[in-house]
C-alpha cells in the first residue's frame, strides 16, 4: 500500500494522505539553521547545536501522533477552522498533499472552497526558516478568512527545557513589535542571541503566551484563541512563551494572496545587545541607549501597533532582525531564495547520476540516497524522530563512515571533517568514541576503547584522497586529544591507527575487541548485572581476551588500503611493514576465525567462540562475513563464497539480511546489550540495513552481480514503497533497522534518516554494483550487475572533469570489463585516467 508517489522530475516525494503510518519527515537547512518537518508540519528548529540552541519546542514521546509541536497554521473561515497540513486541527480536507523536496517541504490543504499552500524552507546561508503561505479562494463569493500562525519557543537548552520546570517556568520573556514576536528568554542575562517570528503583513492580534492561546486544558487541535476567532494579545511573562499571529485576509472569488512568515535566529555582539537598556547597566552599555526605536521605523510590513517592551524594560537591538525581515519581505525575494536553494541541490546531486533499467534504483542514486548522505553529514546522529537531539555527540566511527557517502559532493568539508575527527584521536592511536560538535572535543563521558574506531579514520582518508587526489592532507599538523602541543602530520595519525590494532592482539592473534567493535551491543567485556547501567560506558573487564573477527577483517581490508597509500607516497618501508601484518592477520583469520561454513564473529572473555555452529543461539553473524571478504580472506579456496551462501541461507529474508541468527532469547551477561533486545529487533537479529551493504559489496567483489543487486533492492527505500503499511517509514530514506524474521512485527522499520546505512548503500550501489570507483590515478570501472541488464549509463564528475560513461552488457554477464574506450581510444585494463582539463569525456565499457 502506498501513501504517495515519487516525482523524480522535481526531486520530490509527494505524500497524498496525511495519515502516513508514521510521521514522514524531511530536513531543512544546510549549514547553521536546521529544521525537521513532518508531513503534517510537525517538528522543530535549532541553530547548530540541537541540544543547546533549540529554537522551537518538541515533545518526543508524542512522536507517532506527531503532535509534539510544529509550525502550525489554522484557517478560520466563518465558524469553521482547519489546518492546511490536516494536523493539528485534524479537520477533514477536500485536498491534501505534502511535497518533501531537497531542503524544502510544501504542504497544501483545502476545505470549503479555500486552499492554503505553505512552502517551508531555509534559504542558503540564512539563519531563518521561511514559511510562504498562499491562500486561494476557489468559490464564487468573497471569503473573509482569519489566519492564525503558531509556534512554541524552546527555552534554548532542550534538555533543561524538558526537565527543569521549577526554574524555566519563570524565565520566558518576549517583545512584540509590529508584526514580529521576539523570543528573548535569558537574553537579559548571559545570552547574546534571540529568535523571532514575523510576518510581512499587518496583524490584527497576536499571542506570545501559550496558555492564553491554547487554554490551560486545551490542545493544539483546538486552541481557545482559534475557537474564539480572536487572539488574546498576550505578552508572555514566564511559563511557556509562544508566537502566534492573527492575520485577516479577504479574498475575492478566484483570488490568491501570499504571506511570508520568517522564523529567524540572531546573534548580537555582546556589547551591542541593547537598543535601550534601563538600570545601572545602561551606563556601561555601548549600544544605542537613547530610546526604543519608534515602531514606524521598523521594516516588517505595515505595522498595526507596538506592544514593545514598555519603558522600564530592556529592549533588544533588533537591527539584524530588521535586515533579515526586510530581505524576505516580498514574495519575489522569497521565490528567488527558493530557486537558489533548488540550484544548490541540483549542482550537488549532479556529481553522480545514473540511468539504469530500474527506475527505483535511479531515483535512489540520483536523488534520495545522496540527499540522505548529506543530511547525515549535517546532523550525524543528533536529531530525527528517533534521536531526541539531547542524547549524543558525533560518533567517531559514524562520521568517518558517513564521509564515504558525501566526499564526492563536498570534498572541502570532508577534509575539514577528517581533521576535526583526527584531532580528537588519542596518542596511542585509540579514539574517543564521540566528540561534541560545538567544542570539537572528545566526549569524556563516553570515553573510548571501541577498538574498531581508529581504522575508520584510515578508510575515510583513503576515500578522500582517492576522490580528490589531494595528498597534502597527509601533511596537515593535527593534534591528539585537541592538545596543540602534540600536533603531528595526519599521516602519523593513520600509522597510529594501524598500530593500535597491531599492538592490541589477543590469544588467537586476532584484534582485541575492547568495549565493542562496530556492533555497539556486542559487549564482551561488560558483564553488566545492574539495571539501568549503560552498556556503552560500563566495562568490568580489562579485556585482554575477547577478540573480534570483524576488526580482523577490517584490518585485512583497511590495512592493505593503507599500505597502498603509503606506497603511493613513496613510503615503501611502511607499506611493506603493514602488508606483512595484513598477511599475518589473514592467516590468523583463516586459522582461528573460520567456522566451516562462515567466518566466526568473535571470541568472548572466556575464549569461547561467538557466532559459531557450536553456539545454541547467534550461530552466525553478518559483520565478519562482509569484512573478511573485503579483506580478501578465503577468496581462492571457496571459503568466501561458502560464507556468502550461508548468509543467504541463514540470514536472508525478503526484507533484507538479519544481523545474526538465531536471535538471542535470553540475556547473556557475557555478550551484553545485544541480548537485551527482544529477538528480531536492533542488533539482536534485526535487519540492520547498514551492514546489508557490506554483503552487497562482498557479493560484488565475488562478481555475483545478481545477488548483490537482489540484496540492494530488498532494503532500498524506493522498493519498500509498495508495502509502506508494513515498513511504515519514509519510502525515500533508509532506516537503520527493519524488524527481523524472529520479531513479532517482521518488516517494520525503525530509526529512519540518521544512519550509516545511507553512505554504505551509496558506496555499494555506486562503486560496487554500478562499479564506478574513484582511485588514486583515475576511475576504475568494475561493475557487478544483474545479468539481465543490457547496460546503463553513469555521469560522474571527478576532479573537475565530467565522465559520461556507458556500460554495455551484450553477453549478459554479471561482471568483468572486456573492453574500455575513452574518447574513442582503447584503454588497457579498466581504469580511466584522471583528466585535469575540466572537460567532458566519453567512456564506453563493454562487459563480457
Ligand atoms: C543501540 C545501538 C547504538 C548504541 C549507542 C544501542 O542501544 O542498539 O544501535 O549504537 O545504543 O547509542
Ligand atoms: C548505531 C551506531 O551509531 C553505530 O556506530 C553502530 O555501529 C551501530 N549502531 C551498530 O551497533
Amino acid at each position: 500500500m502506498q501513501f504517495g508517489y515519487f516525482n523524480d522530475a522535481d526531486k520530490e516525494y509527494v505524500i497524498t494522505s496525511p495519515k502516513t503510518p508514521y510521521p514522514w519527515i524531511n530536513y531543512l537547512g544546510s549549514d547553521g539553521f536546521f529544521s525537521l518537518i513532518s508531513n503534517t508540519a510537525g517538528g522543530y528548529s535549532f541553530y547548530k547545536d540541537v541540544k543547546l540552541r533549540r529554537i522551537t519546542r518538541f515533545r518526543y514521546n508524542n512522536v507517532p501522533l506527531d503532535l509534539g509541536g510544529g509550525r502550525y497554521y489554522y484557517i478560520c473561515d466563518g465558524d469553521d477552522f482547519w489546518s492546511p497540513g490536516w494536523a493539528p486541527a485534524k479537520k477533514e480536507l477536500s485536498f491534501y498533499e505534502c511535497r518533501h523536496g531537497m531542503g524544502y517541504t510544501k504542504i497544501k490543504g483545502a476545505r470549503n472552497g479555500v486552499s492554503a499552500e505553505v512552502t517551508y524552507f531555509v534559504p542558503l546561508n540564512e539563519n531563518a526558516e521561511i514559511h510562504k503561505v498562499t491562500l486561494k479562494n476557489d468559490t464564487k463569493s468573497i471569503k473573509k478568512i482569519r489566519l492564525f500562525s503558531f509556534i512554541e519557543w524552546c527555552l534554548w537548552n532542550a534538555q533543561d527545557d524538558s526537565t527543569n520546570f521549577q526554574r524555566n517556568f519563570s524565565t520566558g520573556a518576549v517583545e512584540i513589535e509590529g508584526s514580529v514576536i521576539y523570543h528573548k528568554t535569558e537574553y537579559k542575562e548571559r545570552r547574546d542571541h534571540y529568535a523571532f517570528f514575523g510576518v510581512n503583513a499587518p496583524i490584527s492580534g497576536f499571542d506570545s503566551d501559550r496558555e492564553s492561546f491554547i487554554g490551560t486544558y486545551g490542545g493544539f487541535e483546538a486552541p481557545e484563541a482559534v475557537v474564539r476567532g480572536e487572539s488574546g494579545n498576550s505578552i508572555a511573562n514566564g511559563w511557556s512563551p509562544c508566537a502566534s499571529h492573527c492575520v485577516d485576509v479577504e479574498l475575492a472569488p478566484g483570488e490568491e494572496k501570499t504571506l511570508v512568515f520568517v522564523l529567524g535566529y540572531i546573534e548580537n555582539e555582546h556589547d551591542k545587545k541593547w537598543a535601550y537598556q534601563t538600570g545601572t547597566l545602561s551606563e556601561a552599555n555601548k549600544g544605542d541607549t537613547t530610546s526604543p526605536k519608534p515602531v514606524s521605523q521598523i521594516a516588517a510590513g505595515a505595522l498595526v501597533q507596538s506592544y514593545s517592551a514598555p519603558n522600564g524594560e530592556n529592549v533588544i537591538d533588533k537591527t539584524k532582525a530588521y535586515a533579515m525581515l526586510k530581505k524576505y519581505a516580498t514574495t519575489e525575494a522569497v521565490d528567488k531564495a527558493f530557486n537558489e536553494l533548488k540550484e544548490y541541490w541540483n549542482t550537488l546531486l549532479s556529481k553522480y547520476s545514473c540511468k539504469t533499467p530500474e527506475e527505483k534504483t535511479d531515483r535512489m542514486v540520483n536523488i534520495w540516497n545522496q540527499y540522505q548522505c548529506m543530511v547525515t553529514f549535517n546532523l550525524s546522529r543528533s536529531a530525527s524522530y528517533f534521536e531526541s537531539g539531547i542524547g549524543r555527540g558525533m560518533g567517531f566511527r559514524d562520521s568517518n563512515q558517513d564521509l564515504l557517502g558525501f566526499v564526492h559532493q563536498i570534498p572541502d568539508r570532508a577534509r575539514e571533517r577528517i581533521i576535526d575527527l583526527a584531532s580528537t584521536q588519542l596518542e596511542d592511536g585509540g579514539a574517543y568514541h564521540q566528540y561534541q560538535p560545538l567544542t570539537k572535543k572528545g566526549n569524556d563521558e563516553i570515553g573510548g576503547n571501541f577498538n574498531d574506531d581508529p581504522l575508520w579514520l584510515v578508510l575515510a582518508v583513503v576515500a578522500y584522497i582517492k576522490e580528490t587526489g589531494d595528498y597534502s592532507i597527509l601533511d596537515v599538523p593535527t593534534p591528539f586529544d585537541n592538545k596543540p602541543e602534540t600536533a603531528t602530520p595526519l599521516s602519523d595519525h593513520l600509522k597510529r591507527s594501524i598500530d593500535h590494532v597491531i599492538n592490541n592482539l589477543g590469544p588467537h592473534a586476532l584484534p582485541l575487541i575492547g568495549r565493542a567493535d562496530w556492533n555497539d551491543c556486542l559487549n564482551l567485556n561488560c558483564f553488566s548485572t545492574e539495571s539501568g547501567e549503560s552498556f556503552q560506558t560500563t566495562t568490568s573487564k580489562d579485556g585482554r581476551v575477547a577478540e573480534s573477527v570483524m576488526i580482523a577483517g577490517m584490518f585485512a581490508y583497511i590495512g592493505e588500503e593503507y599500505a597502498e597509500l603509503m606506497r603511493k607516497t613513496g613510503n615503501t618501508a611502511e607499506a611493506d611493514r603493514v602488508d606483512a601484518e595484513v598477511e599475518k592477520m589473514r592467516a590468523a583469520i583463516m586459522k582461528d576465525g573460520y567456522d566451516g561454513e562462515w567466518f566466526l564473529r568473535a571470541y568472548d572473555d572466556f575464549g569461547k567462540k561467538v557466532g559459531s555452529k557450536e553456539n545454541e543461539e547467534g550461530k552466525i553473524f553478518i559483520e565478519s562475513q562482509g569484512f573478511c571478504i573485503l579483506g580478501k580472506c578465503g577468496i581462492e579456496d571457496g571459503k568466501a563464497l561458502k560464507a556468502l551462501d550461508s548468509c543467504d541461507k541463514y540470514l536472508g529474508t525478503k526484507y533484507g539480511l538479519v544481523l545474526n541468527n538465531p536471535g538471542f532469547t535470553h540475556y547473556y551477561v557475557e555478550y551484553g546489550e545485544i541480548s537485551t533486545y527482544p529477538c528480531g529487533y536492533k542488533e539482536n537479529a534485526g535487519i540492520f540495513c547498514h551492514n546489508n551493504a557490506w554483503i552487497m559489496i562482498a557479493e560484488a567483489v565475488m562478481k555475483r552481480g545478481d545477488k548483490a543487486f537482489d540484496y540492494y533492492t530488498r532494503i532500498a527505500p524506493a522498493y519498500t514503497e509498495e508495502y509502506s503499511e508494513v515498513h511504515r517509514l519514509e519510502p525515500y530514506c533508509y532506516a537503520q533497522m527493519v524488524a527481523g524474521k524472529d520479531a513479532k512485527r517482521f518488516g517494520e522499520a525503525k530509526n529512519s534518516w540518521l544512519t550509516g546505512t545511507a553512505s554504505w548503500n551509496f558506496v555499494a550501489i555506486s562503486q560496487y554494483i554500478l562499479g564506478i570507483k574513484p582511485d588514486y590515478d583515475g576511475i576504475e570501472i568494475d561493475p557487478s550487475i544483474p545479468a539481465s541488464w543490457d547496460g546503463y549509463t553513469v555521469t560522474r564528475e571527478f576532479r573537475g572533469a565530467t565522465y559520461n560513461i556507458t556500460v554495455k552488457n551484450p553477453a549478459h554477464v554479471q561482471a568483468g570489463v572486456k573492453s574500455l574506450t575513452v574518447d574513442g581510444k582503447a584503454v588497457d585494463g579498466n581504469v580511466i585516467p584522471a583528466f585535469t582539463d575540466n572537460g567532458v569525456h566519453t567512456v564506453e565499457a563493454v562487459l563480457g
